[in-house]
């Protein structure tokens, strides 16, 4: 039998990635405190809402597309740059909806994504050592001792921010912006004039085309709200416990325990550790669940962590966020998702293309390589039907910003142009204009699937 749980059980297990180092402990107990008299920032019908969703494409039937930064900041908090992701979002959706065919499920990453699991607890610089820096909510990203020391008020402005964008990325679903009638509109500019822009631009042509003569037959914005309006969830890692501790409540209507600092919460790649404080929190709470599963994740610990994180095998309630990098992929899917298949386990399978490609310069910036993204992503589409299950979904660190991170793709940005406009605050993101590509390759990879499919069925 499990045994009980409850939102501060975490704390009794071995917990990586949290820090301790923080001078004034009760400060921070104040600040969580604080954080647990403050609103909800999501309600859990609308967790309930994303898990049926998210089920529809475990069964095949809808895509996942789940995006945004690698770590939002306090420095890029910015109303342009969320409008600006949330575009680029909107754009991919449009591509893979109406390309590949599937409702597309929409997740961002965006709104509470702060803290940061890290490779080593602390950085050198010209012979200098200092702790690592761990995400805005916990120390600053300056190389000064003073802004490395973990900071309990960052916690309060973390939520604050969350707060406002949650409300924009609201008030874009839901007040007109996301209207499909807008469709040519969430181009950007730098966008425009390049390849996948103008593929782009005409695919919005033929959805006017088709708006037009939907609104002849009858079906307007006003009888269809589908066309006037998007859900978009959020969701970050939960990797900061005291702080999901504090945002976790019992939803009236259900009894159930939700975290509501976000809709959809992912263990990292780091802390799924079976034994560990971060699968003790999420067993817990009810709202859907992402779990990264990389090349060091053994097939049966795979199973365990699946029977403790869904023992009712709930479609949509677990997505396997596979991030292997483009070498390991081809052998490293099959080798999961053979024994998942083999046991009946429900999950969505999802690709995160970033975090296996990652790579430094010899000027020392962390970059990927297009290519290699691209790669991952292709693999993963053929990988998943070959053992009998579907590619239902993309994870991506991604801006709608033009920036110059991640080598490659149509602009053929060099190592010499990351220098350009390199703005992240942890990992590289793709930019708009990759983002867009991207999501025609996936796009051409679902309509495949989806043909194959039908030659199945009909043989
Ligand atoms: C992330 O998603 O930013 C991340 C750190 O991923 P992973 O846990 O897969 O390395
Ligand atoms: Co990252």
């Amino acid at each position: 039998m499990p045994q009980k749980w409850t939102p501060a059980g975490w704390r009794k297990k071995p917990a990586r990635q949290i820090p301790t180092d923080y001078p004034d402990p009760a400060h921070l107990q104040r600040v969580e405190e604080t954080l647990r008299s403050y609103p909800p920032l999501v309600f859990a019908g609308e967790a309930r809402n994303l898990k049926a969703s998210l089920a529809q494409a475990a069964a095949g039937k809808a895509f996942l597309l789940q995006g945004g930064d690698c770590a939002e900041s306090f420095k890029e908090f910015h109303p342009d740059n969320i409008r600006d992701t949330f575009r680029a979002l909107m754009q991919m959706s449009v591509v893979l909806t109406y390309a590949g065919a599937k409702p597309v499920v929409k997740v961002a990453r965006m709104a509470g994504q702060f803290a940061k699991p890290r490779s080593e607890p602390t950085e050198t610089i010209n012979g200098v050592t200092l702790p690592s820096y761990r995400g805005d909510n916990i120390n600053g990203m300056e190389f000064t001792p003073e802004a490395r020391i973990p900071d309990p008020d960052r916690l309060l402005k973390a939520y604050g921010q969350s707060a406002a964008t949650l409300n924009l990325i609201r008030a874009f679903a839901n007040g007109g912006y996301a209207d499909l009638h807008n469709v040519h509109r969430w181009t950007l500019g730098f966008v425009k004039e390049s390849p996948e822009g103008k593929r782009y631009s005409e695919l919005a042509d033929r959805i006017s085309d088709a708006l037009a003569f939907m609104e002849a037959c009858g079906i307007t914005p006003e009888s269809s709200p589908q066309v006037k309006q998007v859900n978009v969830y959020t969701s970050h890692e939960a990797l900061l416990l005291g702080f999901e501790e504090a945002m976790t409540r019992v939803d009236s209507t259900t009894g159930d325990w939700y975290d509501t600092s976000a809709h959809m919460l992912w263990i990292g790649d780091r802390t799924r550790q079976l034994d560990g404080a971060h699968i003790e929190y999420a067993r817990g709470i009810k709202n859907p669940i992402g779990l990264k599963c990389g090349p060091s994740l053994d097939p049966d610990e795979l199973l365990k962590l699946i029977d403790v994180l869904n023992p009712e095998n709930e479609p949509g309630r677990l997505t396997l966020i596979a991030r292997f990098g483009a070498e390991k992929a081809a052998a490293g899917i099959p080798k999961l998702v053979r024994p998942v298949v083999r046991e009946g386990r429900n999950v969505l399978w999802s690709c995160d293309p970033m975090h296996g490609n990652t790579l430094k310069t010899s000027t020392g910036y962390k970059t990927r390589p297009f290519n290699a993204i691209l790669s991952e992503v292709r693999t993963f589409m053929e990988a998943l039907p070959a053992e009998g299950a579907y590619p239902g979904g993309v994870h991506f660190e991604m801006t709608g910003a033009q920036v110059t991170e991640c080598i490659g793709g149509a602009q053929e940005i060099t190592e010499e142009n990351l220098q350009d406009r390199y703005h992240t605050h942890c990992d590289p993101r793709l930019n708009g204009q990759q983002a867009l590509d991207l999501a025609f390759l996936i796009a051409e990879g679902l309509r495949g699937v989806r043909q194959n499919g039908k030659k199945q069925k009909a043989s």
